[in-house]
């Protein structure tokens, strides 16, 4: 290193020092070392990629576009968060795996709080197109104890890989809030979820096709269970044999939750109706957690 580098290394480090320094007098703690923080880790970043002036321009441009898309409709700071991993790692410190517990996964945009509530045997779908799917499991305790009355949320896109809210209108297909029964067990029909992309005309789909990657998600069903005592669940069920598995462009896939929907043509199905065509069956036994850690990611109103 030339005496001229170790110069210019000092003056950038005194430029961190400073404002490091400038959240000294902050009253609340937390705060100050995760600004603290924030800063020695965006000024290591800025270094060790020697971003040039054009690069931090491009930067601002990018974030400003990605503000003015933000809206009560659409929230695309989150899908940047999504696609950049940093949602899954904060899914994964908050709400680490319990032993036989259910995992958790991404909460994303398309929860909708006050959804129908539907009786159980019900169909959430309320005309969404696709195929038939029966879902049915019970909501347990880690010891294998039942949990009554557990209230459970699911959303799902329909077979055209849209949430009913990606809709002009107002319709409301794809989602309702069930109870578990006395004896822990849910049921309700859907459809079989389907793959489908995530928003991508804005500034993420951007840099996604900038970084050569694409913007699909495995087809999955969203459930949130709650139930006193124990940590809000925020999680999906997968479809095994998806393409998208292993290139969820949020990364939230995990093998634990990937299930068979079982394919059936007419018949009865559990509830006793007569089927007539193709209709799926999935069977997903829900395990929550004891309520000492904290929970996952949903924002604060659906708490
Ligand atoms: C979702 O699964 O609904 C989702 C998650 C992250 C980004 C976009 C959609
Ligand atoms: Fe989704």
């Amino acid at each position: 290193m030339t005496s001229t580098d170790t110069e210019q290394t000092a003056r950038e480090q005194a430029v961190t020092d400073e404002v490091v320094a400038s959240f000294a007098e902050a009253k609340d703690d937390r705060y100050r070392e995760v600004m603290e923080s924030l800063v020695r880790h965006l000024h290591a970043f800025a270094r060790d990629v020697r971003l040039t002036q054009e690069e931090w321009d491009a930067a601002i441009a990018f974030l400003t576009r990605v503000g003015h898309l933000t809206d009560d409709r659409r929230q695309e700071f989150i899908l940047l968060s999504d696609v950049l991993g940093l949602s899954m790692l904060t899914v994964g410190m908050n709400a680490p795996p319990q032993q036989d517990a259910t995992e958790s996964t991404v909460f994303g945009p398309f929860f909708v709080d006050g959804a129908p509530e539907v009786e159980p045997g019900g169909d959430i779908a309320q005309g969404a197109p696709g195929i038939p799917c029966w879902v049915s499991g019970s909501v347990r305790a880690t010891d294998g104890s039942p949990v009554p009355g557990a209230r459970i949320d699911v959303w799902e896109a329909d077979e055209d890989g849209f949430y009913d809210v990606q809709y002009e209108g107002n319709r409301t297909q794809g989602r309702g809030r069930l109870r578990s029964g006395a004896d822990g067990g849910y049921r309700f029909w859907s459809v079989r979820p389907s793959p489908y992309s995530i928003p991508a005309d804005g500034p993420v789909g951007e840099l996604l096709a900038r970084g050569g990657r694409g913007p699909m998600r495995p087809a999955h069903l969203h459930f949130m269970v709650t139930a006193p005592g124990f940590r809000r669940l925020v999680t999906h069920i997968f479809v095994d044999g998806d393409e998208y598995l292993d290139r969820d462009a949020v990364f939230g896939v995990k093998d634990s939750l990937v299930y068979a929907f079982t394919e059936r043509n007419g018949g009865t199905a559990p509830d006793g109706s007569a089927r007539e065509g193709v209709w799926n069956e999935v069977s997903f036994d829900i395990v929550l957690a004891p309520e000492a850690s904290s929970v996952g990611t949903a924002p604060e109103e659906a708490r």
